[in-house]
């Protein structure tokens, strides 16, 4: 498995965006809009691939302070979920993050996926709420070098 940045509006991006639609909006009745996508031209995409070069997960990182990112749109292609992908797209984009200079990582997990997040060493913080419709739980991890 290789796990790579990619650019935003790339053909790489697209395919990102088509499996983000698959995993994360369409079963909620929901579709990114255009400009959904243009507010996320400064954030940054991370992605896993197969040897042969196949998407099998990606996610997007949100700049929120000097030292603070916040990871998004977290998806697994769902034939290979449960089978490590997230991990080790988790843990590349801790590693990216810390490479750029930040030293926290939040995010705003669907209640379903928080046991993921726990394993992980994430933390959660404040009270439940509801973003895109589910219940929702804020989670952070504090991130250092090895
Ligand atoms: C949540 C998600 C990103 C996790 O990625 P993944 O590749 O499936 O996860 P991994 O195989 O690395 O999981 C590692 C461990 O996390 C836990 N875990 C992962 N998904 C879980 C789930 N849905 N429920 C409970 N525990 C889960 C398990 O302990 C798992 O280990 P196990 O399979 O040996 O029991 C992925 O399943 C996914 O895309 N789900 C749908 C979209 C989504 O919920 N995204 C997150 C939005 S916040």
């Amino acid at each position: 498995m290789i796990c790579r940045e990619i650019m935003h509006g790339s053909r790489e991006y697209e395919e990102t965006v088509a499996l983000r639609d698959d995993v994360l909006r369409r079963p909620l009745g929901l579709i990114f809009s255009p400009e959904d996508l243009s507010a996320e031209v400064d954030d940054f995409h991370l992605t896993c691939y197969d040897d042969e070069g196949n998407l099998l997960g990606c996610l997007v990182l949100t700049i929120e302070g000097e030292q603070r990112v916040r990871m998004r749109q977290v998806a697994v292609r769902p034939d290979l979920q449960r089978s490590g992908i997230g991990t080790s797209l988790i843990q590349y984009s801790e590693g990216f993050a810390l490479a750029h200079g930040f030293t926290q990582m939040t995010t705003h997990a669907r209640h379903r996926a928080i046991p993921f997040y726990l394993r992980l060493g994430y933390v959660p913080y404040g009270e439940p709420f509801e973003e895109v419709t589910i219940p929702h739980r804020k989670l952070r991890k504090e991130l250092m070098k090895d």
